[in-house]
């Protein structure tokens, strides 16, 4: 079986900071398969991600993701690499306001050509696979030609996850998605995300600081807040 991402012995210091924020000596996630990552506000939940997704190079240490050795890498390299095999759902979406809810979701497929072409495969157009994951997403059509900046919080966060899904990844890594939703609408985008994710084989990789979601993944990792002052 293949392996989504793995780690050994990650430090990952911030410059100026006396100690690590993020400390994990092993992690390895089957590929298909989800994981949750908890911890309080300031446990280094964002700047694990950014590792694993190579946006940041730890200070000691390796990560893999699809079994490439990515830290190893050029910047430029690993942004490529990203493109082409990661969807991010951001905790703000960072959706592009001015463009429709459609364009949004196509523009993974217009970034990388293996996304474009993995899309192609399935639907006949960009557009018609935009929509086919505006719809499992459960996002009403009427607002599907809407610039992103008139939809609520709730409908951006579908949008994201549409746009995430586009092309079909290996990877998905979602940071604290849901902490703008009521609790109905928590449980539907759970529901939904995790069952798309399993459509496509995707590997799921979620950060949340309410550890009552831990019942949707496989694995979970609880991190730890430490303080500077704790530690002295
Ligand atoms: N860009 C940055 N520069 C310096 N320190 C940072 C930066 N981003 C986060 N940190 C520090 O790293 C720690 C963990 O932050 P973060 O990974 O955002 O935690 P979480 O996502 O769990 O809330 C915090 O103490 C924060 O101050
Ligand atoms: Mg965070």
């Amino acid at each position: 079986m293949s392996t989504a991402v793995s780690l050994q012995a990650l430090r990952y210091r911030w410059p100026g900071s006396s100690r690590p924020t993020v400390a994990v000596d092993d992690l390895s996630l089957p590929q298909g398969e989800s994981l949750f990552v908890q911890g309080p506000s300031g446990s280094g939940k964002s700047t694990l991600l950014n590792l694993l997704a190579g946006v940041l190079v730890p200070t000691e240490g390796e990560v893999q993701m699809l079994e490439q050795p990515i830290s190893q890498w050029s910047g430029r390299r690993r942004d490529r690499f990203r493109a082409d095999h990661l969807g991010y759902i951001f905790q703000q979406f960072n959706l592009l306001p001015y463009l429709t809810v459609l364009a949004n979701v196509e523009l993974p497929a217009r970034l990388s050509t293996r996304r474009h072409e993995q899309t192609l495969a399935q639907q006949n157009s960009l557009t018609a696979a935009a929509e086919h994951w505006l719809r499992r997403l459960q996002l009403p059509e009427s607002l599907w030609r809407a610039p992103v900046s008139r939809l609520s919080v709730g409908q951006q966060q579908r949008v994201a996850a549409a746009r995430a899904l586009m092309g079909s990844p290996e990877l998905i890594i979602a940071d604290e998605p849901t902490s703008a939703l009521d609790e109905d609408n928590v449980e539907n985008f759970m529901q939904v995300l995790t069952e798309q994710c399993r459509s496509i084989g995707a590997s799921l990789i979620f950060v949340s600081h309410d550890r009552r979601l831990a019942q949707w993944f496989d694995h979970q990792l609880v991190l730890t807040a430490h303080t500077e002052e704790a530690d002295a």
